[in-house]
């Protein structure tokens, strides 16, 4: 591979890196605001300058690809002097409110600031301001935080397929903004936030509501489509507060759609039922285990059972489910739903074109994987049905006329459908293994404690097996 020097260290590169990158993977981080690896590359913040031996000016270090020999200092004098200055350039009109601002803790201005920037500002007149339009349910703006850094019109337009951002004027009167100041409608808004490297532009649904210091971040899966996009949950307390792209370059490369990125927040509904429960003609009633799985069983005792599990479930619970239907329910079938109109991976495909598949649940290959069909209608002699789901797969509507017992996520609306319910845990509460609609493996991983009483499916099934029936019979 051939090798360049960058602050005295050699480092190796691909032919095509730009210095940014090359620098990143020998360890040095060259400050930055308008490149972003996943969009063009503009050059026009200058923030990271650098300099080159045998150039005598400083040069863009995102639009300059590494070559064999290349000597770069990324922390001289001259380079140390160009990032002070474009710090106050960049700092002259910016209003300085991080401690109300919802980026302050992740925002490359403050960070650059702090690291690279001077104390002292010779800017005395008064700093401009913009009156904000509101750009919709996603995106909160606020234009006089915004450096001009064009990764948003750059997103807008290379990524999202929507000329929705612009840059109206120029000079000191740059604006940034929708055009004619309409709301954004992208189905990939929530980006908009994640790219933005100021607090300009920050995500409504998480505003004020936590400082980004007291997340804990854990990496985990996206369940919402069978692209398998991979995430971060952000939680505190066992409470979610967002959901953020993990780069993967092979899947979802740095975005999320919006769909899967609020997904999380039927997790929190206060309707969702948390504990084990059984139905009366007088409504719901929660109950003890031991009452709900007896009821469980007295619905399905005599009856012809057919199993649906959820394709949002994982393979170790599906695995799980064939291995207790073979003790308990060996003759009874067993199918996979989760989105109408997609029995199978041959009804998948994109949704659009960027991420986005048909299959609404995570797991379809997987279900296929391991031989279980999918649901298109109940088998004439089936008189109950074992609906087991993680709480994203869609119940069909085909199973309405038979008596139905329920294992997983459900809401208390749906609750009166079957006789018990036994709560289960959601993507976000267990570990896991899911396949994509490429037959990708990938972990779901636990980031929050499952509320109520709400146990893994494997532990409900283990009660199920281990408690005797009316008969005394196990
Ligand atoms: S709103 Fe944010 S992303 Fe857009 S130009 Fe301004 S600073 Fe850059
Ligand atoms: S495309 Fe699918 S997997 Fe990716 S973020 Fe959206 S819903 Fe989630
Ligand atoms: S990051 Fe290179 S000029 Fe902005």
């Amino acid at each position: 591979m051939p090798k360049c020097i960058i602050d005295g260290r050699e480092a190796e590169f691909t032919p095509g890196q730009n210095l940014i990158e090359v620098a990143k993977s020998a360890g040095i981080d060259i400050p930055l605001f308008c490149y972003h690896p996943g969009l063009s590359v503009v050059a026009q913040c200058r923030m990271c300058a650098v300099e080159i031996e045998k150039m005598p000016k400083l040069q863009t270090a995102c639009s300059t690809m590494a070559t064999e020999g290349m000597v770069v200092k990324t922390k001289s004098e001259k380079t140390k002097e160009n990032q002070e200055s474009v710090m106050e350039f960049l700092l002259a009109n910016h209003p300085l409110d991080c401690p109300v601002c919802d980026k302050s803790g992740e925002c490359d201005l403050q960070d650059n600031s702090y690291k690279h920037g001077s104390s002292y500002s010779r800017y005395t007149e008064e700093r401009r301001t913009y009156l904000d339009l509101d750009m919709g349910p996603v995106i909160k703006k606020n234009m006089n935080r915004c450096i001009h850094c064009t990764r948003c019109i750059r997103f807008g337009n290379e990524i999202a397929g929507l000329r929705e951002m612009v840059a109206l004027k120029r000079g000191n009167n740059t604006e940034i903004t929708t055009i004619d100041g309409r709301p954004l409608e992208t189905d990939y808004a929530g980006n908009y936030s994640d790219i933005c490297p100021t607090g300009s532009l920050t995500l409504k649904d998480f505003r004020f509501k936590k400082r980004a210091w007291f997340l804990t971040k854990v990496p985990t899966v996206c369940e919402g489509c069978s692209k398998g996009c991979n995430m971060e949950i952000q939680q505190d307390n066992d409470q979610i507060y967002r959901c953020v792209p993990r780069e993967n370059l092979e899947i979802n490369r740095h975005w999320l759609c919006d769909e899967g990125r609020f997904n999380f927040h039927y997790l929190e509904r206060e309707d969702r039922l948390v504990d084990p429960a059984r139905s009366k003609s007088s409504g719901i009633e929660i109950c003890d285990w031991g009452t709900s799985i007896d009821t469980a069983k007295a619905t399905l005792e005599g009856q012809k059972v057919a199993i649906l599990l959820g394709s949002d479930l994982t393979q170790e619970e599906a695995s799980s489910v064939l291995q207790f239907k073979a003790q308990h329910y060996a003759d009874s079938p067993i199918f996979h739903f989760g989105t109408p109109g997609v029995v199978s991976s041959k009804d998948d495909g994109p949704e659009d074109r960027i991420l986005k598949q048909k299959s609404k649940t995570s797991n379809l290959n997987g279900m296929e994987k391991l031989g279980i069909p999918g649901f298109e209608r109940l088998p004439a002699e089936i008189t109950a049905a074992l609906v087991i789901r993680g709480g994203r797969a869609v119940l069909p509507p085909e199973i309405d006329g038979v008596e139905k017992v329920g294992i997983g996520v459900f809401m208390k609306d749906q609750a009166m459908m079957f006789s018990a319910i036994l709560p289960g845990l959601s993507f976000a509460e267990k570990d896991g293994t899911i396949l994509n609609y490429e037959g990708r493996a990938q972990k779901l991983k636990r980031a929050v404690q499952a509320p109520g009483q709400s146990k893994s499916l494997s532990e409900i099934l283990m009660i199920w097996t281990n408690r005797k029936n009316s008969h005394g019979v196990a």
